[in-house]
């Protein structure tokens, strides 16, 4: 089974994409022929400007080592290290109606966001189905957000196939977390984009000022029952928490009229925190030295990745008619 996913490099990860796609990506690794990459081609919709994107994309790839991604195990790469991607891209735009796209509600939410309504930005999902389809990935694991882009991953495939009467791309599942809408400290989604993040590399008094940014409600815990079920701060306490520990919060809420309140919960996130990604933090910032074993395993992973996305091209370029072979120059 070839497993397959990605992430952009625009920003700072956070607890959504932690808990929405990265823990999948590592458990993953151990099931199946995993590739994951960087999507920095995608994140050129967003960022302009060069240090920022390459900081970033190190960051990221800094991010998925420490916390776990084993390169013996999974490939991992910059989406920009195999540019076959987008001749893929080209061949399925080729075979789609305009109507596919003008439905996709990432474009939508973007623009009334206020991005610049661009062709690249409308133009995603075709460069994202191109990244699945050019690696025969059977799973995409993902977050909620994503799951209209492998449906339409689907139907290209499908329109592909059914164009030149061939069988060279394989359609593609995908795969939920069981976490796949993590909250932000105002309670919509956790988002760069909201402003509502916590993000999992920070620590002290970064970390702490985020954690306090969780809303909550003025009930005061002397005179009234707190609900546990519509607390932010509670539901990202319970993405670490086991479940005794959960209950004997949630009793603490309901039932205990000396419970001191929301900071509790707020202090017990800081802890658990510290605990789940202190030690990748530290091996965070040594990924991050300048000649660190990250490159390498980029690099690697690039080879590989573009060795199996060669392969489907050629494939493709057979089905559509151009059989002669690129020529060298
Ligand atoms: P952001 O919304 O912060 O820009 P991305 O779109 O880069 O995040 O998401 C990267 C991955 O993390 C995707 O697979 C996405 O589904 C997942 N993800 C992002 N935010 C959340 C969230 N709040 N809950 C669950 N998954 C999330
Ligand atoms: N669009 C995804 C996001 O914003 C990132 C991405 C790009 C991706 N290509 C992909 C995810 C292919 C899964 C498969 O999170």
């Amino acid at each position: 089974m070839r497993i397959l996913s990605g992430v952009q490099p625009s920003g700072e990860l956070h607890l959504g994409n932690y808990f929405g796609a990265i823990r999948q990506h590592l458990e993953l690794q151990h099931e199946g022929d995993a590739l994951y990459f960087i999507a920095d081609y995608h994140a050129l919709t967003t960022v302009q400007d060069r240090e920022r994107l390459s900081r970033l994309t190190r960051e990221v790839a800094a991010s998925y080592l420490a916390l776990g991604l084993d390169p013996a195990k999974a490939t991992f790469f910059r989406q920009s290290d195999v540019p076959e991607v987008h001749e893929l891209t080209w061949m399925l735009e080729s075979v789609t109606g305009m109507g596919l796209l003008e439905r996709a509600h990432s474009y939508k939410d973007k623009v009334a966001r206020g991005l610049r309504a661009t062709v690249g930005l409308f133009a995603y999902p075709a460069l994202m189905a191109s990244d699945i389809l050019i690696y025969g990935s059977n799973l995409v694991p993902v977050g909620k957000d994503q799951v209209q882009h492998i449906e339409i991953a689907q139907d290209m495939a499908q329109s592909f196939n059914a164009a030149f009467s061939c069988e060279v791309l394989l359609r593609p599942e995908y795969r939920l977390s069981p976490t796949p809408k993590v909250p932000g400290t105002d309670g919509q989604k956790m988002s760069k984009s909201y402003g509502n993040t916590i993000p999992i590399f920070a620590s002290g008094k970064k970390l702490k000022k985020a954690i306090n940014a969780i809303v909550t409600d003025s009930r005061d815990p002397k005179l009234e029952a707190l609900d546990p079920d519509s607390c932010n701060a509670f539901a990202i306490f319970s993405l670490f928490a086991d479940e005794a520990e959960q209950k004997e919060l949630a009793q603490a809420y309901r039932e205990d009229r000396t419970f001191l309140g929301y900071g509790v919960t707020k202090k017990r996130i800081k802890e658990l925190m510290d605990e789940h990604f202190g030690p990748a933090r530290e091996r965070f910032a040594e990924l991050l030295k300048p000649k660190s074993e990250l490159d390498d395993v980029l690099e690697a992973g690039g080879k590989r990745a573009r060795a199996l996305a060669q392969e489907t091209m050629s494939r493709a370029r057979e089905a559509v008619g151009m059989t002669q072979r690129p020529v060298q120059p």
